[in-house]
Formats: C-alpha cells, structure tokens, sequence
C-alpha cells in the first residue's frame, strides 16, 4: 500500500541522517551553512575541504573564513554546535538575519561580522565565549538597537571590540576592570549615551573610538587621563563636558579628537607638550583661557571662532580674565559661565559679573543660588576691586580662603548657605560676612577665630580681636533676644488671624449694599523694633475692603467712559481720586460669578494680599457687594502689553523698540522669579500672557491677575490640577497632565519672549497652519541665525548689530524656556540672569532702580487712604499701617548686594 511505502521511505530518510550525523558531528550544520549562503563554491560531503573551511584531525570545523564573497543568505541558527570553532570571519559580505547565539563556543577566539547585513544580536550571544579576543560586528546599520551586556566582562580574553556603525544604544557597561586585555575598543556612530565608565581608570586600552554618538557621550572626560596607554582616542561628536584633563601620563598618544563637544575650562599645559602628539582637534566646544600653541608639526584644529578662547592669538588672558577663569575652574568651568565668558575684558557682559563705571574694573561676582560645586578659589584675591561677592546658595565646600580678606575694597562677601568648612576668617570691619548656613565652617574651634565658631550669623562690625567670653555673651544675649522677638512675633500672628476672620461689620440691613467692611489692626507692626523680616507679616492675613459707594464715586459710577478694558471676569474701570490719585477697579459681573468666580476672587485677594513686588501689579482693597466681586489695583497708565505688541495701530501709539521690549522681558522675569522662590512662600502664576503684563510710564512693566495662582505646595512644587490658563501658552506637560511647576510660567514666559521679537500673538488662526502656534514655528527659525532674523518684527530697528545679538540671546532663552520636557527649562532665575546684562548694556551707569520701590508711578498710599476716608466719611477703612506695604521686601542677601550698588545677577 502506499501509505506503508511512504512510511518505509521516512524511516529510511532517518537512518541515513543519523549515519551522517554519527560520521561527521558538525556535517549537519555545515550542510545547513551551505544551503543557507549563496553563492558558495562548495561541492561535496567533505565539508572540510570547502575553501574557506578549516577542520582539524578529528573533522571537527575550526575556522569559517570567508571574508568579501559577495555573499548573501543567512547564518544557520544552530551554528554554536560548531564546538570546536575558533574563526568565524564572514565580514564585507550581504549576509542578513538574525545573527545566531555563539554562546558556549569556548574555543571561539575570532568573531568577524563586519559590513553585513545583520538584523539582530541575541541577547546572549556572549556567554561563554572564554577565548573571545577579537569581535566585530562594525557597519551592520540594520541591527535592532542593542544594548552592550554586562556580561561582556566575562570575556577577559578580549582585545578587540569593534562594533561602531551597530546601532548600540544605552550605557557603556562598567566591565573594564574585567577587559585587562583590551586594547582596541570602538564604538563610533552609534547612540550610545551616559559617561565613560569608572572602570576605564587604569584600563590598557590603545584606540579608543567613541565618537559622533546620537545623542552623545557626555560627562567628563576625567578618566582617560590614567589610561596611559592610549594613543589614539576619537571622542568628537558627543556631549562632554568639563575641562580637558591632564594626559600628560599619556605618552603614546598621536591622535586626540575632541572637538564638537561642550568642553570648557582652560587647555592643559601639558597637552602641547605630549610627546607623540600629531593630530588634535578641539574646535566647536565652549574651551577657554589663552590660546594653546602646539608643535608646527602637530595638525592642531582649534577652532578660534567656535571656542570661548580669550584671544583669537596665543598670548595671555587679561589679569581679570585670568583670575576669573581661575575661579570658574575651582567650580569646574560651569558650561554657563563658558558661554557668557568670552573675549578678554570681563567687563563685557560677562553673566554675573559687573564693573566700576569705567567699565575696567570688576567689582562684583555674583553667583548666588547658581548650583555651582566646587571651591573658593583664591584667586578671587586678584580681582582687587572686588566690592561685593555673593557665592550664597550654592554647593561649596572647602575653606573660605584666608587670603580674601586681604581684598582691599571688599564690602560684602555672602557665602551662606553652602557645605564649607575650615576656620572662619576675620574681615576688616567694613566687610559684611555672611556665613550661615554652614554647618562645618568654623568647626575647628582650634584653628578658628576665638569666639567665632558659634556666632553663626552675620559678622559684619565684629570688632577684631574680640575675646571669646564676650563673643559668646553677645551670641546668647542675641540669641535670647531673636527668640523673644520670635514668640511675641508668632503671638501676634495668632492675634491679628483671629481678628481678621471676624468682619469688622455685619451686614448693613439699611443700606443694603456694603456687606463685608473689615479694619485690619496691627498698629503694633509699626513699632520701630519690628526688623525687615517681620515686615512681611504685615500682608499676612491683612484684609482690606473698600465700600462700594467710594468706589461707584471714583468710578463716576461704573461709567463706560471709565472703562479700561474687558477679561474673562468683568470689567476694568479707572477711578480717580480727588486728589489725582488714579485707581483700577476690576468689576466682575454677577453673570460669570459662580463659585468658580469666587474661587478665584479669593485667590487672588489671598494671594496679592500677601506678595508685594515692584514688578507685580498692587492689590490695594477689595469688595463684596451682594453677587458682586471688586478689586481695586493700583492703575497702570500705558495698560496691557498686548496693547503695545499687538495693537499699537488701533491705540495709535508707536511699536515698542527692542530696548523697551528687553527691560519689559526683564521686569516680567523679576515679577515671576520673586512669586517663584523669593516670595515667602512660592507660587505659580498660570497665566502668564502679555493681556496679564501692565506698563506703567516709561513702560516698566508688572505682573497682573493672579486670579489663577496655585500656592505651589513647600518642597515639591507640583500640583495636580485642573487645567486653567491660555491656549498658546500652555506647558505641553501642563496641557497634558494638568501637572503645574514653576515650569509652567518660564515656558509661558518663554513664548512672551518670542511675542516680544516677533510682534506675533501665540496663537494666530490667520496664520497658515504651520504658523499659527507661535512656539512651534519659532523654534524651527531657531536653527539659523538667518531664520531668526526673518522672524523678527518688522517694526524693529535691527540696523544695530548690538541689537541684532541681543535678540539672539533672547531668541535662544525663548527657545530654552519652551523646552519640551519642564526639566530642561531654566528657572526664572536664570531667564532674569540672562536678561538682566542684556537691558544693561543700554544704561551707562545703573541706577539704582532696584532700591526704590515704585518709581514708575507714585501711588502715595497714605495721602489715598485719606482721600478714600474723607470720601467715606468714616475712618474705619484702612490703618495707617497698611502704608508701611508700600516699602519692598529686602531680606535676600541678593537684595542686599543691590544696596551695594551692585549686579543683578542673582
Ligand atoms: N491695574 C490696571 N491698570 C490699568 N488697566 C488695567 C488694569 N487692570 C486691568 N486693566 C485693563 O483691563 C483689561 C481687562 O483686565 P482683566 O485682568 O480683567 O482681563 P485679562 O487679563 O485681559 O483677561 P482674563 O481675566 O481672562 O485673564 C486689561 O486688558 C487692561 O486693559
Ligand atoms: C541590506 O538590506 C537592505 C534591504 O533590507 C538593502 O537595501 C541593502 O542594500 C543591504 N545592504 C547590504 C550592505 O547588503
Ligand atoms: C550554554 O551553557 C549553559 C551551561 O552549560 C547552558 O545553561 C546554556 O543553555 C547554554 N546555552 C546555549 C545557547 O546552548
Ligand atoms: C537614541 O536613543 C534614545 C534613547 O536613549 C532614543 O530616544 C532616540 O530616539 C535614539 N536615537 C536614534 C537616532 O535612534
Ligand atoms: C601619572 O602617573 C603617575 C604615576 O602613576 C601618577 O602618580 C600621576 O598622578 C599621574 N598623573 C596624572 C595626571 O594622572
Ligand atoms: C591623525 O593622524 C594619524 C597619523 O598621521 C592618522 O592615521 C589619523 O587618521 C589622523 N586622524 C584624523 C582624524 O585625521
Ligand atoms: C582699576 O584698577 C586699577 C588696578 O587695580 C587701579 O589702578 C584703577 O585705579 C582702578 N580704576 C578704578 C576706576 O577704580
């Protein structure tokens, strides 16, 4: 039958393979190999005779060799049964596929798979190879991204590991300890990111190749200063960091490629003077300091237009420049400083430092809260015009160097809050030392100023030489003191909370209209013992409501001539004081005024009541009137800066010059950054946006309506909320997730930059679509210069190359702000940092514009409060104390240095 022949036939077929399996271990692979590679000369059983094939006594398959055949196919997948396999070389082929396991082939020493076709390495493909010297796998770009294993460092016999142009993603595995005899390792061309591994220290590696990662390569490159082995390392492309290390140790080296980093910091000495050194490239990083000079016979790219060298010729740096980059060096060279820190005069616009009025000399360094890590150079001794030093808030260890308090102009030297330790020097009295927030310096009873471990505060006045007995009953007798003051302080808190909870006045059954009129007490605030700190408190549940028939009066009862402007809540209406004085009170109308309207009126009266600034618009009172909700601001005469940027034509008043727009940037900043973390506690604006920016005279500009102001909660600033705000402005994260940081203004902040410069709304539906969201669009012009400048307003005089580079800084700080992920958005610190050099370099000497509180626009709150009691006929409306407001808020060592008449930079 023939059901039973076909059986026969099958049986017959297993016996023969199982004979030929028995005569030959590796024939069935083999077989497999050849069948599955094209084309192959191979002809016969005898495998061992097929060119490129070695076998040894046994016939066992030693070596596979064969090296550009122009084959295509695949590699078998059960070719780790090769078990006596040493060479598998198969590079410049069109072999394709998976590429099979070469696990337990523990005689394998050769791998060769390079300029294949490969699309895949199996996860274990390592294991067990003992002998494994060599490995490539380089040019096989339809690899799946992989990941190099940890368990590479099983493979101690490697000297070889090529695989650039493999598409690895992921880490560098931190297995060198392992590799003792790996010398050539290259991994060019992939998207490999994190650091160079720890374990490379001491490594013996010769050709080190990591160059033009994706994403880049970053961290320093610190470690390959002790692989003194090295003589040819391609790094350029990545994203490295930090300074060129000292490879003096490194004498072979003959190749070193570096550029197209985010190297900074000054180029070694002993670089120029290596040995065998031939070729280097270091251009297009952020390296400072004089220019290096190498050998004629070296071939040196070093990139004078593309560095932050000080000279575009070798020679020296200025002395100023020199002691500064000294002191970027003790903090690592910080890739901020590097990039504002170019040229050799310092007084150009270097971040954070500023001049004398000659512009020659630095008087102030300003690095407060900048995260900077590192020490207190002593070079810092050779800036000898060194008025103000402010190193406050950062992570500083080491000692305060002794030798600063030979600095002989030095006024103020802020150093708290960092982890510095060592004796405490002892400044001449003129200087005021800050240095709390310490908790190591002046541990050293011993090797510290008597008297002085314990004083903590600041020092400033201490008269030298104080004995120690008399410091330490000043220290108690102050420290008793704060405490008292610090209760009475806490008591009267309770007092004035209680108070303010209870209205002063009922409802008023005749009248009918005033419902709510309440005093807020605290005559005792006035005492003249209450410090700067207390001053605060003054907000601090204060309420102050205003009757409703002042207000009708003001307003010429609510008249439409008086009518400023319309939002989302109600009505804007000025009202005139008899005395001249000019009021804006905001009416909302009962129509909108759900809870949600209350809501927010609450907020808004909790929050303004509270945060004082001079770049945020005053909330001077408030009334319920039945349904009726009103706010009463202080006026601001130029109104909103959508006005100014959008519609000057219908107002008939002129575009703003760039200069305005910048210091407009810079206010705005200043008013965000202090509801940020200068405030007593922090808060987020949430809408942000040019209607809610108010111009005063010479168009200095204020924050308003933080109707939407979410109190960020202490330590994690970020609440889950419902999304509220404008479209056009919105953080993608916030939009998304409803998640609010502080990063939700700087990317709001960031798209009124690019308002400012392009004179464009953020959302514009006359545009064509991929114009009409304003942050989408700009950040594409952000590639060219070129584009940046068609994107610019074309009311804006750019004739001036000064105000063409300023709009570029702002165009990038636009451009950072609108990060996509809130992390990499800058703080509002540094927008302010950024900006603040940018309106400077418009005011020949600075006025103190800083110290005085408003002067833009006079609001005498005092000679108001009358106007506004006489009107009333009542003097039950305010306390007189509600005029202290008025004066800032200068309890920040930052505030301070502006007293000094120092930078802003903070
Ligand atoms: N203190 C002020 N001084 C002068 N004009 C003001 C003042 N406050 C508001 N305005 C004017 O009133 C208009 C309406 O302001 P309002 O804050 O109510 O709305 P908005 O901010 O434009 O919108 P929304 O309330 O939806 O955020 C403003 O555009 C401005 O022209
Ligand atoms: C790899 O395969 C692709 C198709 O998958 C082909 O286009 C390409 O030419 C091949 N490359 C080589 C080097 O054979
Ligand atoms: C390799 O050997 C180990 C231990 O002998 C075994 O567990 C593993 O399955 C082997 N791997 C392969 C792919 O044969
Ligand atoms: C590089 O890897 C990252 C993840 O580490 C990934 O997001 C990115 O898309 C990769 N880039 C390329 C070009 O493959
Ligand atoms: C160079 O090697 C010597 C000896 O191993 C070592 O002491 C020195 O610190 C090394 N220098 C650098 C810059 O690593
Ligand atoms: C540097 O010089 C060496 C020898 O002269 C050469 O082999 C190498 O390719 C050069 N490197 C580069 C990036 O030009
Ligand atoms: C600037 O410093 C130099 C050297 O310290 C000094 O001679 C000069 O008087 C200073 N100029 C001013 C304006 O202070």
């Amino acid at each position: 039958m023939a059901f039973h022949d076909a059986r026969h036939l099958i049986i017959l077929c297993l016996t023969f393979l199982l004979i030929s399996f028995t005569a030959g271990e590796d024939s069935a692979v083999m077989t497999k190999l050849s069948t599955s590679l094209s084309p192959t000369t191979w002809t016969g059983t005898d495998f061992c005779k097929w060119d490129g094939i070695t076998c040894d006594k046994s016939n066992r398959v030693t070596s596979i060799n064969l090296p550009s055949k122009s084959l295509t196919g695949t590699l078998p997948s059960d070719i780790n049964q090769l078990s006596q396999l040493k060479t598998l070389a198969v590079q410049r082929n069109s072999i394709a596929g998976d590429l099979p396991t070469l696990a337990n082939l523990t005689f394998l020493e050769q791998v060769i798979l390079d300029g294949n076709n490969f699309t895949s390495i199996p996860p274990d493909f390592f294991s067990g190879l003992n002998n494994l010297q060599s490995f490539s796998v380089s040019d096989n770009r339809d690899l799946s991204p992989w990941i190099l294993p940890e368990t590479l460092n099983q493979n101690s016999n490697l000297q070889s590991f090529q695989a650039s142009n493999a598409n690895i993603m992921g880490s560098i595995p931190d297995i060198f300890e392992s590799l003792h005899n790996l010398q050539n390792l290259r991994l060019s061309y992939n998207n490999l990111t994190g650091t160079l591994p720890r374990s490379l220290t001491g490594s013996q590696i010769q050709n080190l190749w990591l160059n033009n990662q994706n994403q880049g390569l970053s961290g320093t490159l610190d470690v390959i200063s002790s692989m003194s082995q090295l003589n040819q390392v391609w790094l350029q492309a990545n994203s490295f960091t930090g300074s060129i290390p000292d490879l003096s140790n490194c004498t072979n080296l003959f190749d070193l490629q570096l550029r197209d980093n985010q190297l900074t910091g000054v180029v070694p000495q002993s670089l120029m003077y290596l040995p065998k050194l031939a070729n280097i490239t270091v251009q297009n990083n952020k390296l400072q300091g004089p220019l290096p000079v190498f050998n004629s016979d070296v071939i040196a790219e070093l990139g004078t237009n593309t560095n932050s060298f000080c000279l575009p010729t070798p020679g020296p740096c200025d002395p100023q420049v020199t002691a500064l980059l000294a002191v970027a060096g003790a903090i690592g060279y910080p890739m901020s400083l590097a990039q504002s820190w170019q040229g050799n005069d310092a007084c150009q616009k270097w971040n954070f430092i500023s001049c004398d009025s000659s512009g020659k000399n630095v008087t102030s360094v300003s690095f407060g809260k900048q995260k900077f890590s590192g020490t207190i150079s002593p070079a810092f001794a050779n800036l000898t015009s060194l008025r103000s030093l402010l190193l406050n808030d950062n992570n500083l260890v080491g000692s305060v160097p002794e030798i600063l308090t030979s600095l002989p102009n030095l006024q103020l030297l802020d150093v708290s809050n960092n982890d510095l330790s060592g004796p405490i020097p002892v400044f001449p009295e003129r200087v005021k030392f800050v240095h709390t927030g310490n908790a190591l310096l002046g541990q050293n009873v011993s090797s510290g100023p008597p008297g002085s471990s314990n004083t903590g505060g600041s020092s400033s006045g201490r008269a030298k030489g104080g004995s120690g007995s008399s410091g330490m009953v000043v220290g108690i007798v102050i420290g008793v003191l704060v405490f008292v003051v610090i209760i009475l302080f806490v008591c009267y808190k309770c007092y004035v909370k209680e108070k303010s909870q209870k209205p002063g006045k009922a409802q008023d059954p005749e009248n009918g209209k005033v419902v709510k009129a309440s005093v807020m007490g605290g005559s005792g605030l006035q005492s003249p013992s209450s410090g700067d700190h207390t001053e605060m408190s003054v907000f601090e549940g204060g309420n102050v409501t205003i009757s409703i028939q002042v207000l009708r009066e003001v307003t010429d009862s609510f008249s439409e001539e008086n009518v400023l402007g319309r939002g989302g809540f109600g009505v804007v209406y000025k009202g005139i004081l008899h005395n001249g004085t000019k009021i804006a009170v905001k009416r909302m109308d009962s129509s909108v005024m759900g809870t949600k309207g209350l809501k927010e009126f609450q907020a808004e009266i909790a929050v303004l009541t509270k945060v004082r600034h001079r770049h945020l618009v005053a909330l001077l009172g408030y009334c319920i009137n039945g349904n009726e909700r009103l706010l009463v601001y202080e006026y601001m005469p130029q109104g909103t800066l959508s006005q100014h940027l959008f519609e000057w034509r219908e107002y008939k008043t002129s575009p703003l010059s760039w200069k305005q727009r910048v210091s407009i940037a810079l206010d705005v900043g200043r008013g965000v950054e202090y509801l940020h973390s200068l405030a007593q506690q922090s808060f987020i604006h949430r809408d942000l946006k040019p209607s809610n920016i108010l111009l005063g005279d010479d168009t200095r500009a204020k924050v308003a309506d933080f109707g939407l102001v979410k109190n960020a909660p202490d330590g994690k600033y970020s609440v889950e909320t419902r999304v509220a705000g404008t479209f056009g402005y919105l953080a993608p994260e916030y939009a998304a997730t409803g998640r609010v940081t502080t990063k939700v203004d700087v990317y709001a902040f960031g798209v009124v930059l690019m308002e400012l410069i392009t004179g464009r709304r953020a959302l514009d539906e006359t545009m064509p679509d991929d114009k009409s969201h304003l942050v989408t669009w700009f950040r594409r012009t952000l590639i060219s210069k070129e584009s940046v400048i068609k994107a610019i307003d074309q009311t804006l005089d750019t004739d001036e190359e000064e105000t063409l580079e300023s709009i570029f800084k702002v165009a990038e700080l636009a451009g950072h702000c609108t990060a996509r992920e809130p992390y990499q958005r800058p703080d509002m610190g540094h927008a302010v940092n950024v900006l603040a050099p940018l309106v400077e370099q418009w005011k020949p000497s600075r006025p103190d514009e800083d110290d005085g509180y408003d002067n833009d626009h006079h609001l005498n709150l005092p000679q108001l409060l009358q106007r506004l009691q006489a009107d009333e006929g009542t003097s039950r409306m305010f306390d007189d104390s509600f005029g202290q407001t008025q004066s800032s808020i200068p309890s920040k060592p930052s505030e301070l240095a502006d007293t000094f008449g120092t930078t802003d930079c903070r």
